[in-house]
């Protein structure tokens, strides 16, 4: 017997059996009946997400090199590994979806995908380290956790994995500036400086204002999405408040204040028009991450190759 009212799976409109097996936290899963906006709508979304794990490892892998000790440089070369892992669970996610992963890339590499923002900030100097664990994979986990209770079976699944390596680069991140927050004026320099650059974009990752986001109610009717882009944001910026007072430093916003009677922190205005500037392309390192991301893909043909000539030589 289905746990769902029965008025609805007597009748025939597949459409209404989907939404009542939603409704009832059913999991669906690739073989399911779907409507076809949910398929695309999740392509866009898993594949974005995807496109963004392999493309942050790009800021921060131009540190491992420079890494000021051995134990800051394997912690540092283990995350952005799993930043690489969180990309294959989710490609293959995707694909659950009917589309290959060689249409995937080839969309990121037109530019006709997109990837977060983020990205597209340069690392400056070594506490940028530290402000990505904590800022940028602090936003991720709160936009993350949600979608472990995705309607859709592979992306609810991947999601899962993904949030227990998340909460481990978050805390690298909080350590490391926590270290230089102790450490001589410059160092305690360094970390504000990577705080004041990050700390914005950080914010915006949460995109657009509800009024403002073209997906959300429908993607909140298929629990794609439990949150809105703004309550999500809400509990990042209180989390972010509380968690910097041991970093003895400040978030740079003059306007960030306990409001008492709404039980949350108030925050100064976003800079929409940077976040839309970025987005469409003329952040300071857009051209920069999708060459290198072309450019890898590219010199990586031969071993795509190779690996396809084995597998046939196997099967005759
Ligand atoms: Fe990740
Ligand atoms: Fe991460």
């Amino acid at each position: 017997m289905q746990p769902y009212s029965t008025t609805t799976t007597d009748t025939l409109d597949p459409e209404v059996h989907f939404q009542a097996k939603v409704d009832a936290e059913i999991r669906i899963e690739p073989k399911d009946w779907m409507p076809e906006a949910y398929r695309k709508t999740l392509i866009r979304q898993i594949s974005q997400h995807a496109h963004s794990e392999i493309v942050g490892m790009l800021p921060e892998g131009n540190w491992i090199t420079r890494a000021p000790s051995l134990r800051r440089k394997q912690i540092l070369l283990a995350k952005v590994q799993d930043e690489g892992g969180h990309g294959l669970y989710l490609y293959a996610a995707a694909e659950t979806l009917g589309v290959g992963r060689d249409q995937l890339l080839a969309d990121l590499h037109s530019g006709k995908a997109k990837y977060s923002s983020i990205f597209n900030y340069p690392t400056l100097n070594w506490a940028d380290i530290g402000a990505i664990g904590w800022l940028v994979d602090g936003a991720a986990i709160m936009n993350q956790i949600p979608l472990c209770r995705c309607s859709y079976g592979p992306y609810a699944r991947a999601m899962q994995r993904i949030c227990k390596e998340e909460s481990f680069h978050q805390r690298q991140g909080f350590e490391l500036l926590l270290s230089l927050s102790r450490g001589t004026e410059a160092q305690k320099a360094m970390a504000q400086d990577a705080i004041n650059r990050w700390y914005w974009p950080s914010v915006m990752m949460f995109g657009p204002s509800d009024n403002d986001s073209a997906h959300s109610a429908q993607s909140m009717k298929w629990k794609i999405k439990r949150f809105s882009n703004d309550e999500l944001r809400q509990r990042f910026v209180d989390m972010i408040a509380e968690q910097i007072k041991t970093l003895g430093l400040v978030v740079p916003d003059p306007e960030l204040k306990w409001n008492e009677a709404r039980g949350h922190y108030d925050f100064g205005p976003i800079n929409w028009d940077e976040f839309w500037n970025v987005v469409n392309g003329n952040g300071p390192c857009n051209r920069q991450r999708l060459r290198a991301r072309v450019d890898a893909y590219d010199k990586g043909a031969w071993v795509r190759e190779a690996a396809a000539a084995y597998a046939e030589k196997r099967k005759q």
